[in-house]
């Protein structure tokens, strides 16, 4: 990574970048503002190549954020944001902290910047720690005063040197360092320094700079308004805070109708950082974005298109316009054209080719057009007993399609070909190898009409396929392709569970769509599930959220929620094309439970990262086999409330000394039997998971990702990070269909290509 540092003083700012000895400058002086220095920046550096910046600043600097106007220079430097002004990730440090991290040669350091003021900073292994001790009474001044440039005025050199040394002398004991830096220009007075006390470099600002990079956690990276949240973070251990507050689980409770109830009680959060959040979600435009969602505006704003999926489930008879145009009637069309082949083929009136029954659905698509349908129709299998069995064929490993067709016989499977593009690579071949399969069984061109039929937008490119128009279930650019569900992409799950029980997870839906657009901030669950993900996200450095499901058929949801959350809020510029500051989405992962705990629980509980977790457990279940649901629902919430309280010392101490183990034993076990606790869940329970309860579980999470993308002001609609990967593939399926040697690539891509010729 190449670094650009800016070291700003009072008379110049100096720059220098990765690799590179010299350095350049340019002049400040009071009045200058940041603006100015952004400006100049750019000019003299127009040459340089750098990916990330740091900038020193003489001011005290709090997690990246500048706390106070620099008291020589001008205005505007509280709240400025570098890092849209400069387009890259910027670190922001106060000058002598980045001093200080040049200087640093390990342990606790304490350094002072002695110059006109006096900088303080403290470096404690290679991590910066925020000090502002030069406006402490000292000697009835200040330290500054006396330590900076007026007390070198008023004590002349000898006896200023005398006051440095001991002042420096009580701050280092103040903040029990092992060792104290001077630093800054008027330490070019002293000539020898006492043991214990060593000489900055001013230029150790840039080897600061650069070191600032360093550090391996990316979440330290500077957010002005985000990070500073942090300062709301509970100081307590949740295991206090439920102690001090019985009403705790009363006051972090909400839920939706009497199907979905939502316990975030045991996060790490308090009533004030909630008011932060809701502050966060009104200054960052939250309730307006979801309004102009709602009202069709052209909010994916890289590709131009509305983003109106909630028209699909709009079952009241309200329009839904985009440009002034009903999108309801098309939508209530394309319903109809899914009931009406769906009863069809479960009634048995749509037959195959040789006049049997449909027995088989295989739907070909990937991401989008194969995550939602194939999550849901695992989630209804208690309801799908009476349709044809389905199958997903995503992966353009020829396995998938192979494994699949083994036992199916072309007489009686129907194809769903789905794709919105009608273009992609994967779902292509493998709609090309499902129609050569049973044409060499068929043997009858014609009757593909019986076997086939698509879900698409694009009409042109169904029709090359060879499938007819009024064989086409359509939906629109308006959708996109994780949100699709709930159009034709859905037709599977109305086949395998009937188009009545496809409509109830539209009503479900649609009741958190009412939710979600009308219940205040406060009490809106989709949008405090929202600013919890941006909470752990961006400022508290999670990097990865857990989805656990006490739900056997929810098998398939953190596959789901991986593409909803990751491919729609994975992106590193806002919707400016600002790079951001700030963490975006966490990394989504699950299992269903009780699975997960004999597996990767024993991280959540002990490790050593921060992971978020939801849990989803239902109160009743489907299946009515002995005490498994019993034991099920009491493994779901002991979980939560062991993550929660953790066992403390003396507690695993109590229990080791009750199975009789020595005194030896037990200090050797002790410390692996110690739960720290304070780890967070939220826990969202629902009634039965039916049709009804799944749709309003899709569309909270779908919400859910829409506030945080709203809060960070990234599109959360578009994907142009899956393309550059198409792109190379194609080149390289090319190289590999090719006798001669690989098109020039990097020689670890020759190497593979030429290694994965060598059959
Ligand atoms: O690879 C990304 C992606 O474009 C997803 O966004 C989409 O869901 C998937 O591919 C499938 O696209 P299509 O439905 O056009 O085949």
């Amino acid at each position: 990574m190449r670094v650009l540092v800016v070291d700003v003083g009072g008379t110049h700012v100096k720059l220098m970048h990765s690799g590179d000895p010299e350095a350049r400058k340019f002049d400040s002086g009071p009045g200058f503002t940041p603006q100015q220095v952004v400006d100049g920046v750019k000019a003299n550096t127009r040459d340089w190549n750098y990916d990330v910046i740091t900038i020193g600043i003489p001011s005290p600097v709090l997690r990246g954020a500048v706390m106070e106007e620099p008291w020589n220079l001008g205005k505007g430097w509280v709240g400025f944001n570098w890092s849209a002004a400069l387009n890259r990730p910027v670190k922001i440090l106060n000058d002598a902290a980045m001093q200080a991290l040049g200087s640093d040669e390990g342990g606790r350091m304490l350094f002072l910047g002695l110059g006109s003021g006096l900088g303080t900073s403290l470096v404690d292994d290679g991590r910066i720690v925020a000090l502002e001790l030069a406006h402490l009474p000292y000697k009835d001044q200040t330290f500054e005063d006396v330590l900076g440039q007026r007390g070198l005025q008023a004590l002349g050199e000898e006896k200023w040197r005398a006051a440095v040394l001991e002042g420096a002398e009580l701050l280092r004991a103040a903040v029990a360092a092992e060792y104290v830096v001077l630093g800054g220009g008027n330490v070019r007075l002293f000539k020898d320094l006492p043991e214990g006390v060593r000489r900055g470099n001013n230029d150790k600002a840039f080897e600061g700079g650069f070191r600032a990079w360093e550090t391996p956690d990316a979440g330290e990276l500077t957010s002005t308004p985000l990070k500073a949240l942090a300062s709301y973070a509970p100081r307590e251990h949740l295991r206090d805070l439920f102690t001090q507050d019985p009403a705790r689980a009363d006051r972090f409770f909400l839920k939706v109708g009497e199907h979905l109830f939502v316990d975030y009680s045991k996060n790490l959060i308090t009533s004030d950082s909630m008011t932060a959040l809701f502050e966060l979600a009104r200054k960052t435009g939250v309730e307006a974005l979801r309004d102009q969602m709602f009202a069709g505006a052209p909010i994916n704003s890289t590709e131009h298109r509305a983003v109106l999926h909630v028209a699909l489930r709009n079952r009241s008879s309200r329009p839904m316009k985009i440009a002034g145009q009903d999108v309801m009637p098309d939508v209530r069309a394309a319903l109809d054209h899914i009931r009406s082949f769906s009863e069809a083929v479960r009634g048995g009136k749509w037959v195959g080719y040789t006049g049997l029954r449909i027995t088989d659905v295989v739907n070909i698509g990937i991401g989008g057009s194969d995550l939602g349908p194939a999550m849901a129709a695992l989630a209804l299998a208690p309801y799908t007993h009476d349709g044809p069995r389905t199958h997903f064929v995503s992966n353009v490993d020829g396995a998938h399609l192979s494994d699949t067709l083994r036992s199916l016989h072309p007489a009686t499977t129907l194809f769903t070909i789905a794709s919105k593009t009608f273009t992609t690579q994967e779902t292509m071949t493998n709609a090309r190898s499902a129609r050569e399969w049973f044409l060499q069984r068929a043997k009858d061109e014609a009757a593909i009409a019986k076997h086939f039929v698509a879900i698409s937008t694009n009409e042109p490119e169904v029709k090359k396929f060879g499938i007819a128009p009024e064989n086409m279930f359509v939906f629109w650019d308006w959708v996109g392709g994780r949100y699709s569900l709930w159009s034709s992409i859905g037709l599977p799950i109305a086949i395998a569970a009937g188009f009545g029980h496809f409509e109830q997870i539209l009503d479900g839906a649609h009741q958190m769509d009412e939710h979600f657009r009308t219940a205040p901030l406060e009490q809106n669950v989709p949008i405090v599930l929202g600013l919890l993900g941006v909470w752990y996200a961006s400022v508290l450095g999670a990097a990865s959220h857990a989805v656990l499901p006490y739900e056997q058929h929810l098998q398939r949801l953190p596959a789901y929620l991986q593409q909803l959350e990751m491919e729609s809020n994975g992106k590193r510029v806002d919707c400016d094309g600002h790079v951001v500051d700030f963490q975006t989405s966490p990394i989504v992962w699950g299992e269903p439970g009780t699975n997960g705990q004999h597996a990767f629980f024993q991280l959540l509980h002990q490790g050593t990262r921060l992971v978020s977790t939801d849990f989803l457990v239902g109160v009743e279940s489907h299946d009515q086999l002995g005490d498994h649901h019993r034991l099920l629902v009491a493994n779901c919430i002991a979980q939560t409330e062991a993550l929660m309280r953790g066992k403390t010392e003396d507690e695993a101490r109590e229990e080791l000394k009750a199975q009789g183990l020595s005194a030896a034993a037990i200090d050797e076990l002790a410390p692996h039997k110690v739960f720290p606790g304070n780890r967070p869940s939220t826990t969202i329970m629902y009634r039965k998971l039916g049709p009804r309860t799944l749709g309003m579980l899709l569309a909270m999470y779908e919400h859910r990702v829409f506030t945080m993308g709203a809060v960070w002001h990234i599109n959360s609609f578009d994907q142009w990070g899956v393309e550059l990967g198409k792109q190379l593939a194609t080149a390289i399926a090319k190289d590999l269909a090719s006798p001669s040697d690989p098109t020039p690539h990097d020689s670890s891509t020759n190497r593979l290509i030429r290694l994965a010729k060598s059959k």
